[in-house]
């Protein structure tokens, strides 16, 4: 078990005076996730008191139907009765207002508002569409908003392909200086993915085995049981290699790949990163069909109950070939990593919600003791991200008795079960706080983000010129059985198959 931390850790510094303008204030993602994040930092203590929320909507609502929508939409998803009291002070930093990107009054109004206070800081969050992006940056710079105590956050997915994002970002560039924009991928900021830096960079421990002579296979699941839900128009011409792997997986790989940093400064840290993203192997069009595997998922089941295929959702043409599922099998070229196998999957309407990194280790080399299920050494580092956070050590001990056979067991590394009171900080409340303070260091450089979707882009070049449709899996299983196979083949099963 960990020790608690030290009582002299330093406090986290607060955040300061602010203007936090969230574009696509009445969408989805705002209400599921900014806004309770920004609450949660509200009622943590976290926000500078005089911090100003500046809600943005195309909609002409008037503040208070604005409110009302929060009250009925946000509140009741918030936890328990600290909340309801925290709520009203929260209410009261909003101010909703009706701007439509394409007209010029809306901007107006906001320049008038933002430089009545003339906050220190000044975040522009894009919850939007991508294609909305640049007319954003330029009507925000027509009045004269894009200054340097102005940030920009840009949500995924960035442009459709390496050409458009790449587009978006010098458009972006025009206005902002790169130390102002936060492409912001919400995996960084999970607990167990800082953990595993902790884990990785603050012990001796690890750093020598991590590396191929130690480590057999490493295996990076992000399984969702939920199906495209609401989203079918807008997922269907985007799919699970854009929407997940292109971002949240390959930042995954480089966490548990790249090498220490020199320091924990932002651009340490994304220096390492990107040289992973250079590192991996290419996969030419010749070997999609054997390191790729497209699924998508059909009639079945989840959480016992019966629900349709994807081609029968809302906003999804029937004959759809989108992908709800990709596992790819991918290599990274350096002295590190060189013949080690990184499987990375992703889908929606799998089996359970999990979301891990699995570091499995080579067996020992020569069994001495019994063991009834004939492992050999079972060592592996298992990263979970979700449901619940948590990472642990597995093992082989000697089974109590009269006995010299082995059994498995296991080591917590994370604070769960240390430190159960001490309240968990969400991934966006880490990463909105990270923009307010100014920290960079778990947003997405631009030169990362070119990299991942040069990765990508033959995968998705050779999807859309090939005759195949992705492969059907039942909703509620773990995929097609070509994703088991692509590592059975290396003589390797998924984490939950072993
Ligand atoms: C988003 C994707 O980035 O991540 C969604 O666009 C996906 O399709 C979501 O559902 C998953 O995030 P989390 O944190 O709920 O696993």
């Amino acid at each position: 078990m960990m020790a608690s931390p030290p009582a002299g850790a330093p406090a986290p510094e607060p955040a300061p005076e602010f203007d936090f303008v969230l574009f696509g204030a009445t969408g989805d993602l705002a209400r599921r996730k900014l806004l309770p994040a920004l609450f949660d930092a509200h009622a943590a203590g976290s926000l500078h008191p005089r911090g100003r929320i500046l809600a943005l909507g195309s909609q002409p609502l008037s503040h208070d139907a604005y409110l009302a929508m929060l009250n009925d939409e946000v509140l009741p998803a918030l936890a328990g009765n600290a909340a309801a009291a925290a709520w009203q002070g929260f209410l009261d930093r909003i101010v909703y207002l009706q701007v439509d990107a394409n007209a010029d009054a809306g901007f107006g109004a906001l320049a008038e508002l933002v430089n009545a206070r003339a906050a220190p800081v000044v975040v522009f969050y894009l919850a939007t569409a991508p294609h909305l992006f640049v007319t954003i940056c330029e009507q925000l710079a027509r009045v004269g908003l894009t200054g340097p105590r102005s940030r920009i956050v840009l949500e995924k997915p960035l442009g459709h392909d390496l050409a458009s994002s790449e587009a978006i970002n010098a458009e972006v560039a025009r206005h902002f200086a790169e130390d102002q924009i936060y492409r912001i991928d919400h995996y960084l900021g999970k607990e167990s993915v800082q953990n595993l830096m902790a884990v990785r960079f603050g012990n001796v421990l690890f750093e020598p085995l991590w590396r191929r002579e130690w480590v057999r296979q490493v295996q990076i699941t992000i399984a969702e049981e939920l199906g495209v839900e609401r989203r079918g128009n807008f997922y269907d011409g985007i799919g699970a290699l854009r929407d997940m792997v292109q971002n949240h997986l390959l930042q995954l790989l480089c966490m548990v790949a790249m090498e220490p940093p020199t320091s924990l400064s932002e651009d340490a840290i994304r220096d390492e990163k990107l040289k992973i993203l250079k590192a991996l192997r290419p996969i030419r069009p010749e070997d999609v069909a054997e390191k790729v595997v497209r699924g998508q998922y059909s009639r079945g089941a989840a959480g016992g109950d019966p629900v349709p295929g994807y081609a029968s959702e809302p906003g999804i043409a029937p004959d759809s070939r989108t992908e709800t599922f990709v596992a790819i099998r991918a290599e990274i070229a350096n002295w590190r990593w060189a013949g080690v196998p990184f499987y990375l999957r992703t889908g929606k309407r799998m089996q359970s919600r999990v979301a891990e990194i699995v570091i499995h280790f080579h067996d020992v080399p020569y069994p001495l003791f019994p063991h009834p299920l004939g492992i050999m050494s079972g060592n592996r580092l298992v990263i979970t991200l979700q449901p619940e956070e948590s990472i642990r050590l597995y093992f082989l001990t000697k089974q109590p008795g009269d006995t010299q056979a082995l059994i498995p067991a296991s080591l917590d590394l994370q604070l769960n079960t240390a430190a159960p009171r001490v309240r968990r900080v969400g991934a966006y409340e880490r990463l909105l706080l990270d923009v307010i303070r100014g920290r960079l260091g778990l947003f997405v450089r631009r030169d990362e983000q070119v990299q991942a979707w040069r990765w990508v882009a033959p995968i998705l070049k050779t999807w859309e010129n090939s005759p195949t449709p992705p492969k059907p899996y039942t909703a509620g299983t773990w995929g097609p059985a070509a994703s088991s196979a692509l590592l059975s083949r290396d003589g390797m099963a998924w984490h939950e198959e072993m």
